[in-house]
Formats: structure tokens, sequence, C-alpha cells
């Protein structure tokens, strides 16, 4: 394994943790805004911001990792055919791929969406549907086994 391919599986790895706390905190915040009927805080959107940054984190460096430096998506670009017959390959080269991206465009479309409305009520009721749709779809792409992939929690 070369170590530009550790460095990016590391920092891919790592960086899930932050996107899945800043999800939680981003939809627990809104549910708690819509229910207290509170005021949209800046406490949200620095969460919100810390979110979508660490979701074109994880993007840019799935891309470098797709393209140029995974082995695994290197074998299956390098016979597509073939690796939409190998589940695995195939949960790497599509699924994973594409379910996240549709998700960090969704989280995104959400963060566009709760500026352009000015009532407090509407930005949780935004925040809350848009990222959550898109935490739930990441959730269901980790490999954490769910799809028959599986790999460490904690990567060192
Ligand atoms: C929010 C979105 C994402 C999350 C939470 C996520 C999470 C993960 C995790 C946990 C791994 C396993 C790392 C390890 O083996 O330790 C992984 C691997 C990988 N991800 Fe993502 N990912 C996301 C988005 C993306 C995107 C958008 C792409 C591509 C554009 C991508 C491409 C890859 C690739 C190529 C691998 C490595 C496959 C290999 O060589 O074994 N990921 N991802």
């Amino acid at each position: 394994m070369n170590s530009l391919y550790n460095i990016t599986l590391f920092l891919h790895s790592w960086n899930r943790w932050l996107i899945l706390v800043a999800g939680v905190i981003v939809i627990a915040a809104a549910i708690k805004g819509l229910t207290a009927k509170s005021d949209y805080s800046p406490f949200q959107k620095r969460w919100s911001l810390i979110f979508l940054s660490s979701l074109h984190l994880q993007l840019l460096v799935g891309i470098l990792m797709y393209f140029f430096i995974s082995p695994v998506t290197a074998l299956a670009l390098s016979d597509f055919g073939a690796a939409m017959k190998d589940s695995v390959l195939r949960f790497w080269a599509v699924e994973h791929t594409l379910v996240n991206i549709i998700a960090i465009v969704l989280a995104q479309t959400g963060s566009i969406l709760v500026k352009r409305i000015s009532n407090s009520a509407g930005k949780h009721k935004r925040t809350l549907i848009w990222s959550g749709i898109a935490l739930i779809l990441i959730l269901a792409m980790i490999p954490m086994g769910m799809m028959g992939v599986e790999r460490p929690l904690f990567r060192f």
C-alpha cells in the first residue's frame, strides 16, 4: 500500500466522524429550534458550515482516491463491466460514490434554501429535511458491513 493511499484513506476515514458529529448536531439543533420555537442561532449557522465544509473535503479526497490513488477503484475502472458483477467493486465504483455525491448535493441545496428564507421556523424545517435526508444516505453508505463491505471504524 503506498503512502499517499494511506494518507488519503486515513483522512477520509476520520473526516467521516466530523461529518457524522456535525450532521447530528445540525439536525438536533433544528429539532430543538422547531419544538422550542426559537430563533435560528449563530451556533446553528456555525455547525451547518462545519457540516458542509467537512462534506466538501470528503468529496475532494474521495474524487482524488477514486480517479488517481485507490487500487480498488483503479481495478473497477479498468473493466467497468466486470466490476458491475462484483458486489464489492460495484459498491466502491458506483454505490458509495454516487449516493454520497447525491447526499452532498442535497446538503448543499438545503444550505442555499436556508439562506433564502428569512423566518426561523422555515430555516429549521429546511435544515431538518435536507440535512436529514443527506445524513441518512451518508449513514447507509458507510462501509459497516450492511452492504457486504466492512472497513475499520477507526483507522490508524
Ligand atoms: C459523506 C460522504 C462520504 C463518507 C462518509 C465516506 C466514507 C468512507 C469510508 C468510511 C471509507 C472507508 C475508509 C477506510 O477504508 O478506512 C471510504 C472509502 C472510500 N471512499 Fe468514501 N465517503 C464519502 C464520500 C465519498 C465520495 C463522494 C467519493 C468519491 C467521489 C468517495 C470515494 C471513496 C473511495 C475511492 C474510497 C476507498 C476505496 C478503497 O480504495 O478501498 N467517498 N469512504
